[in-house]
């Protein structure tokens, strides 16, 4: 497995990490016995990066103590990141942001807590909190870092302005976006994070699930699964997305790979600073997926692709009012 080092403060991660989200929300009921072997399979063929969140347990744990037994053996050959920005006062997820630095402190002592670690190694801010000064997260990270508890700072879907205040108080080694063949909004964040000097880790790599050749239309999933929902699975856009599969699907079966290993094997052309964060449930997908670290694209590969995605998948990656806009 190829490793990466991310930002200017010494993170290396593996090319192809794991992203725990779906085996605990987003993706209909998870397996716990199968996530774990999910993600102990990914540890015996090299992954060293693991990501998850408060979010994914909705506040309560669940994910990030799934993966603290999932790494128990081996913790400290993996980097773990998580993450701090939502408000579960309540005891429940209301989508409300909260980033207050009391917040950011007991999340962080919640989730050392969950994952059963003395340190975090990548400490992001999840969604950028427009109530609170992003100096002020910053200065909080930066504290937690120099207490032990946290590694890394990261950012989660911030935009030029933030990034760079942020950065001037704890220098951010990673910013963490959607980034796939689907989804390339991203792309003009790149000239900044080279500037400074800021790696990138691409979520829903594979568009949730699409660009595996397994999408089924909306309505066919469970009733909890996000992608009912997702413009992406929508009628009008759910076809032409099928097709342009199809035709990388061509590609693939071409170069003797599979669908999800062009997507993951292209995202790691776009540059060295960038790595992704594929999230599967399945021992095998993961082997799957993580085969992507070995496939060579060529000029004329990543012409095809071009060709048949020039500027990403149809829909929008989130529903109206939900996309994330960057400041
Ligand atoms: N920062 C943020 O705001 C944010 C937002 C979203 C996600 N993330 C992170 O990014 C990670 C990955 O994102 P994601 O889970 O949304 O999307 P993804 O990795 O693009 O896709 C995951 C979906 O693809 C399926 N899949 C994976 N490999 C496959 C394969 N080889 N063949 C067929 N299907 C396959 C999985 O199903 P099975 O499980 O059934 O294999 C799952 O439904 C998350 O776990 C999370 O850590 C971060």
């Amino acid at each position: 497995m190829q490793h990466r080092t991310l930002g200017g403060q010494g993170l290396e991660v593996s090319a192809i990490g794991y992203g725990t989200m779906g085996l605990t929300m987003a993706y209909g009921p998870g397996d716990e016995q199968q996530g774990l072997a999910a993600m102990g399979r990914a540890h015996e063929l090299g992954v060293t990066h693991y990501d998850t969140a408060e979010l994914y347990g909705m506040g309560t744990g669940s994910n990030e103590k799934l993966l603290g037994r999932a790494v128990k053996g081996f913790r400290d050959e993996v980097v773990i990141a998580t993450k701090f920005g939502f408000d579960f006062s309540t005891g429940r997820f209301t989508g409300a942001l909260d980033s207050r630095p009391a917040t950011i402190r007991a999340v962080a002592d919640n989730s050392l807590r969950y994952l059963g670690v003395d340190h975090i190694d990548v400490f992001y801010q999840h969604r950028v909190d427009p109530d609170v000064p992003i100096e002020d997260v910053a200065g909080t990270v930066k504290e937690l870092i120099e207490a032990g508890k946290v590694r890394y700072f990261g950012l989660s879907e911030a935009g030029e302005r933030t990034i760079r205040k942020a950065h001037a108080v704890q220098p951010v080694s990673v910013l963490q976006s959607e980034y796939s063949l689907f989804e390339r909004d991203v792309e003009r964040l790149f000239p900044v994070l080279e500037e400074l000097g800021i790696g990138f880790v691409a979520y829903s790599p594979l568009g949730r699930g699409f660009i595996t050749g397994t999408a089924k239309p909306a309505g066919q999933y469970d009733a909890s699964d996000m992608r009912n929902g997702d413009p992406r699975w929508q009628p009008g856009n759910f076809e032409k997305n099928v097709q342009a599969v199809e035709r990388l699907g061509a590609l693939a079966a071409f170069k003797s790979a599979t669908v999800s290993q062009v997507a993951l094997a292209w995202l790691l052309t776009r540059g060295e600073h960038i790595v992704s964060i594929p999230g599967s449930r399945s021992p095998g997908r993961v082997e799957e997926n993580i085969g992507a670290a070995d496939l060579d694209l060529t000029e004329a590969d990543l012409a095809v692709i071009d060709e048949i995605l020039p500027r990403g998948g149809f829909g929008a990656r989130y529903a109206q009012g939900q996309v994330p806009t960057w400041d």
